[in-house]
């Protein structure tokens, strides 16, 4: 399967990591036309935030619903349902098969795209150990993504450095969401594994996810902007 081209700013999905809808709301304004994707995660959805999906979709902006659910099967599947409805484009669930068959099936054949969250790109071999687990990140995270396949899941968060290999594996049928993106010169904050826009695309990216270089520069709108720039540059 060939890739699917997507125009440059639709590659760029700001984080609403923001605690109200008002901060929410201004940001939005201050962003205008330069960001046609937005990301609702914890902080604001647990601040109110879930009606804003609707309303942007009204706007004609994506939603990102960056939930990560993981629960019993039929709690998960009945959650997803309610985010289809809400007309958002991707939501996440973490990567266990249980949680990832479930969120397929509350998905059917609405317009919601699932995306599994392989390991989150804040963790380092050392934390997972000090999770319990055997695997290190980059074995784990290619046995979540075969598994995320097989299971009919529609796309994959994973950190720049595993969108080459990933690609390997699921070839161009699975969306690779990529947060950890950071410009060149930008606070890596907790991210651990982390690339810029261009190494990203290059990479295999279809979508960058890139929040404090955007929501805590002094002109927001001129540090998206400079992302789609460089997110058109590595795309030619
Ligand atoms: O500010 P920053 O660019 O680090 O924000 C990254 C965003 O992507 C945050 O909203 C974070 O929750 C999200 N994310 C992540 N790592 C994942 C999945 C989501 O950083 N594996």
């Amino acid at each position: 399967m060939q890739p699917v081209t997507i125009a440059p700013r639709d590659r760029l999905i700001v984080p609403l990591d923001l605690p109200s809808v008002a901060a929410a709301e201004a940001m939005i304004g201050r962003l205008g036309d330069s960001v046609t994707f937005y990301k609702i995660g914890y902080q604001l959805a647990y601040a109110g935030g879930l009606p804003l999906v609707r309303q942007l979709v009204g706007a004609g902006k994506k939603v990102f619903a960056d939930l990560k659910l993981h629960d019993i099967g039929n709690t998960v599947a009945r959650g997803v349902e309610s985010v289809a409805a809400l007309g958002a484009t991707f939501l996440t669930v973490h990567a266990y098969p249980q949680t990832m068959k479930a969120a397929v099936v509350g998905r059917g054949g609405s317009d919601l795209k699932i995306l599994a969250v392989t390991v989150l790109t804040s963790y380092d071999d050392g934390d997972l150990h000090a999770a319990g687990y055997r695997l290190g990140v980059s074995d784990l995270v290619e046995a979540r993504a075969q598994q995320a396949q097989v299971l009919g899941v529609d796309g994959l968060v994973c950190s720049p450095e595993e969108a080459a290999s990933l690609r390997k594996i699921v070839g161009h049928q699975m969306n690779l969401v990529t947060p950890g993106v950071r410009p060149a010169g930008a606070a890596a904050g907790d991210q651990k594994r982390i690339m810029t826009p261009a190494r990203a695309i290059a990479a295999g990216a279809d979508y960058l996810v890139v929040g404090r270089p955007v929501l805590e520069a002094a002109d927001p709108r001129a540090a998206a902007e400079a992302i789609v720039a460089e997110i058109a540059q590595a795309a030619t």
